[in-house]
């Protein structure tokens, strides 16, 4: 499979060239603004944004910005390529676009392309439950230079225990004094360093807790997701919107 990488310079684009080269795939070109600064770019053409590429490939795989969303996608359905959009923090106009996008063409979407965190997100919906009076916390860490608050993975894991809890209430960043109440789930960020990525979501009776956690150690779990996700999506013919659950199924 060849693959148009978007974001290419940054550093997920830059661990996606290893991990989709590893799998014996092909970079057919790199889009990113910064792409002249970074060397590593210079086997495949690079353009500075997506409206300049003149290459075609089997699928994109994004991992920039939100706020390329509509254009990429736009580009994508005038030439018919499948996007695997792993960028996380769009707004609702951007979250309505990527729904239209996907009558046309196939989108994958995931927040968290590691399969680790599609097995918590499983671990999570059993355990909540398991317990259904129990107080619920979402805590997850990341770099100090991560742009969106809270991560895309801990409103992933927020959709998982609203999908079993309906009258769960989420609470971003606690701040105001009061008691606890009992639908409210919390979930807090924190912003240290270089963290790649820690989610966990702690479940507690008062007798007893269960505390789930996923931690990625290097950004290289992300990438061979992607990867994994792009080479499935360019087999997918049907229009639509693709997540981990449809990729996950395909490994049992
Ligand atoms: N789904 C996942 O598993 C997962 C994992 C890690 C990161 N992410 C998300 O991926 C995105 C990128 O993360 P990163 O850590 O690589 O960030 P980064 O800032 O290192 O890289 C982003 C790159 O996108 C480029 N870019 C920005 N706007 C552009 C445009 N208009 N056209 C072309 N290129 C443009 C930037 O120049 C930069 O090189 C973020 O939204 C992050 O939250 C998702």
């Amino acid at each position: 499979m060849n693959f148009i990488i978007h974001g290419s310079a940054g550093r997920m684009g830059q661990n996606l060239i290893t991990a989709a080269e590893k799998s014996g795939h092909t970079v057919a070109a790199g889009i990113d603004i910064f792409y002249k600064d970074h060397p590593a770019t210079a086997a495949f053409p690079t353009f500075p944004e997506i409206a300049d590429c003149t290459v075609t490939a089997d699928c994109i795989i994004d991992f920039s910005n939100h706020m390329t969303t509509v254009p990429l996608l736009s580009w994508a359905m005038d030439h018919h390529i499948p996007v695997m959009l792993a960028t996380t923090g769009q707004t609702e106009e951007e979250k309505a676009f990527i729904e239209t996008a996907a009558k046309t063409i196939p989108v994958f979407r995931a927040s968290n392309m590691s399969l680790g965190i599609a097995t918590l997100v499983s671990l999570v919906k059993t355990a909540v439950c398991m317990f259904p009076d129990a107080d619920i916390e979402i805590v997850e860490k990341h770099h100090n230079q991560k742009l969106d608050i809270p991560s895309g993975t801990a409103l992933t894991l927020a959709e998982a225990v609203k999908s079993v809890r309906a009258e769960a209430e989420f609470v971003i960043g606690r701040h105001e004094n009061g008691k606890r109440r009992k639908e409210e789930v919390g979930i807090h960020s924190l912003r240290l360093g270089g963290v790649v990525g820690e989610h966990e979501v702690i479940i507690t009776t008062g007798n007893e807790t269960i505390t789930l956690k996923h931690e990625a150690h290097s950004r290289a779990v992300f990438a061979d997701g992607a990867v994994l996700a792009a080479a499935y999506l360019a087999e997918c013919e049907k229009p639509g919107i693709y997540t981990m659950d449809d990729l996950v199924a395909t490994c049992k």
